[in-house]
């Protein structure tokens, strides 16, 4: 009886832990959708978010919902830049010929094949306020955007593109994109087919304390 008990409440543990959401259609006025859905209720805490995001490589077919774009779209425009000059444009893709074209250019995106949505994160230096801060730019808007998916029970990778010139005059050509702009990374997204948990990768002797 102990037994069962302990299991019943380690499964409590672990359903409390994970990110699970239950998709809806998607459409394309993702400035429009009313955030205020039930779907609220679905967020991760954001500890929960940052410590249970991995590199998700395998996803179901399920579409993922307009207001999770939204979302993920609205946490890319939240990251911080330097001053606040926010310089990207964000590539919005569910079209699944656009999405397995992509895997093609990149050795590395296979799972383009796989994903039912994609953002394509892209730098406009003309929009920085301080030069050579883009990288930084771009970081911190990708990283929003694998927070905010983890939070809402997606999984998600970070495909790097930027710096190979190689593959950033690829996407350029292949998504109609202008020479001026960079295309940072593309972090496919879809519903994982395990569910994601928070895990352990704290390295206590990298941690120093008022010195080094
Ligand atoms: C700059 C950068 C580029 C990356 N490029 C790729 C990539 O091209 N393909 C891929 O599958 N994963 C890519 N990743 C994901 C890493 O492989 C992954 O973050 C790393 O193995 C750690 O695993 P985790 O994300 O599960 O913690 C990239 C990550 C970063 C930060």
């Amino acid at each position: 009886m102990k037994f069962i008990i302990h299991l019943f409440v380690l499964e409590l543990f672990i359903l409390s832990n994970t990110c699970n959401v239950t998709a809806t259609v998607l459409s394309k006025n993702y400035d429009k959708v009313n955030l205020e859905t039930p779907k609220k209720n679905h967020y991760c805490s954001p500890m929960d978010a940052i410590l249970s995001r991995q590199s998700v490589r395998d996803y179901t077919s399920e579409p993922v919902a307009t207001e999770q774009v939204s979302m993920i779209l609205k946490a890319g425009f939240a990251a911080p830049s330097a001053m606040g000059s926010r310089p990207w444009h964000f590539l919005a893709i569910d079209d699944r010929t656009v999405l397995g074209n992509l895997a093609g250019l990149h050795s590395y995106a296979g799972m383009l094949r796989l994903a039912p949505f994609a953002v394509l994160i892209c730098g406009d230096r003309s929009l920085e306020v301080i030069a050579d801060k883009f990288e930084q730019n771009c970081s911190a808007a990708t990283e929003n955007i694998l927070i905010a998916a983890t939070a809402l029970g997606l999984g998600s990778v970070w495909v790097g593109i930027y710096p190979d010139e190689g593959l950033m005059k690829k996407f350029r050509e292949a998504l109609n994109i202008p020479e001026k702009i960079f295309p940072f990374a593309i972090v496919p997204i879809g519903y994982p087919k395990k569910s994601l948990s928070p895990r352990e990768s704290y390295i206590p002797e990298r941690v120093h304390m008022n010195r080094w």
